[in-house]
């Protein structure tokens, strides 16, 4: 019997017969040539049948596969410089495991969005979706190990919440044996108890926002991680995140190549995301958007064009900083040198991919903390868990949260986040 085998590792078979368990993505065929594309999850590869050698009824068989059937092929591995995998397989049997229906709804012609989208259970087979899927399953496993390597433990927050933590608007409600509930925004109040108890932590989970924004930035289910360190402040919470993000794009580069190219991603362009990100403070910007044209003000916050001209006047991400308080939450530390704004940072990453990280300086003292909460007419009652971390033992600490799904696609470099999930939530959609 011959090893079974998955593509991604077929290089290490050169020569050999192997199995592959898989499915039919194409075929094209001569009178005398059958070529199967076929994938397996991990990669795609096309075996070639050729009816002189394999006989006819073993032909004939393959002749009858429709696409997306299930199959097992047995070959042998040979080299072959044009493929995108370097390999192809000649084929000398192959067994159906099921034969697909006629007529799989996605074929080769260009669908509209909408209808990839509605089929995405079945959309997500086809390279590039399927690319970006283990593009993310990467940037996932390197946060992961970035954050545990430092001795951060992993500590999961509430998704059912009494309160609002990040802002009272974009809330999902739902009905909690009789009393009102919601769907969290955000880790990170939980993520602040969790730091004075643990010292360093991330939570790492789904989060919610009933955001009415049809942009190709937001969903209203999406992933974020959100460490949380005690005893940190401003200046190294941003180099930590320097930090994780250039190791994430590294991870990338080293080991999905294939994806990437799949994708065709532009490498360089993330080779340069190394070393100390650009910063720009806040009241900066308004200069640089005023001398370009741009109708801006203190207080305004950045529609994706402003967003967008700022990050491009670097090829790193940057750092915008020191926003005026009353445009963030009510947690962030104001600046002791100039209370109006606050010790926090938005990281816009470049190409238009917009931000993907906010973070700040918590407040720690617990007066200030209780002036900023009355600003924000926060309902004391519901905070008093929040409250208590300033009473008991508080120390200056810093966080951030990191949007997965908007992570993705700046690293794959794809127009919309909602290829970036396997099932996107979006304003008008909630199907499949
Ligand atoms: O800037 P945000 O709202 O920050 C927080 O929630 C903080 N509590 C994080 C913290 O300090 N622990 O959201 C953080 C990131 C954004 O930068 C963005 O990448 C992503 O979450 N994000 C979204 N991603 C997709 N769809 C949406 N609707 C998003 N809203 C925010
Ligand atoms: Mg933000």
């Amino acid at each position: 019997m011959s090893k079974v085998v998955t593509i991604e590792k077929i290089s290490e078979y050169e020569g050999k017969e192997i199995v592959l368990k898989g499915w039919l993505l194409r075929k094209r065929s001569s009178g005398k040539i059958h070529f199967l594309q076929l994938r397996d999850g991990t990669g795609f590869i096309q075996g070639v049948v050729v009816k002189s050698e394999v006989g006819e009824e073993l032909f004939k068989l393959c002749k009858g596969l429709t696409q997306e059937s299930a199959i097992e092929v047995t070959g042998t591995v040979q080299k072959d410089e044009r493929a995108p995998s370097g390999f192809e397989i000649t084929v000398n049997n192959v067994s159906i495991i099921s034969l697909a229906k006629e007529g799989f709804p996605i074929s080769k012609k260009d669908h509209g969005t909408d209808f990839l989208m509605e089929h995405r259970h079945l959309w997500m087979r086809s390279p590039k979706q399927n690319a970006i899927l283990r593009i993310r399953d990467e940037i996932n496993l390197a946060i992961r190990i970035f954050f545990h390597e430092r001795g951060f433990t992993l500590t999961e927050p509430p998704i059912i919440t009494a309160s609002s933590c990040e802002g009272t608007t974009d809330l999902f409600e739902v009905e909690y044996f009789g009393e009102k509930a919601y769907l969290s925004q955000t880790g990170q109040l939980y993520a602040e108890a969790t730091a004075m108890a643990l010292g360093k932590v991330y939570t790492f989970g789904p989060t919610f926002r009933a955001e009415k924004s049809k942009t190709r930035k937001h969903l209203t289910e999406f992933w974020m991680i959100e460490p949380e360190m005690a005893f940190v402040q401003f200046e190294e919470n941003l180099k930590i995140q320097e930090e994780m993000v250039e190791y994430i794009i590294q991870k990338v580069i080293d080991n999905r190549q294939m994806e990437l190219k799949i994708l065709g991603r532009n490498i360089d362009e993330l080779k340069k995301i190394k070393g100390t990100f650009p910063r720009i403070k806040y009241i900066d910007t308004i200069k640089l958007l005023q001398d370009n044209g741009f109708d801006f003000k203190w207080g305004d916050d950045f529609g994706a064009p402003q967003e967008t001209f700022i990050a491009e006047q670097y090829d790193k991400p940057v750092f915008i900083t020191h926003f005026p308080k009353e445009m963030k939450a009510f947690y962030m530390q104001p600046d002791p040198d100039d209370p109006k704004v606050i010790l926090g940072a938005d990281l816009i990453a470049p190409e238009g991919y917009g931000e993907i990280i906010g973070g700040s300086e918590r407040i720690h003292d617990l007066d200030l903390l209780l002036e900023r909460m009355k600003e924000e007419k926060l309902e004391e009652e519901l905070y008093e868990w929040y409250v208590d971390l300033r009473k008991y033992g508080s120390v200056p600490h810093s966080g951030f949260g990191l949007g997965l799904e908007r992570t993705v696609a700046w690293i794959c470099g794809i127009d919309h986040i909602r290829q970036t999930i396997p099932f996107a939530r979006t304003l008008n959609r909630l199907y499949p």
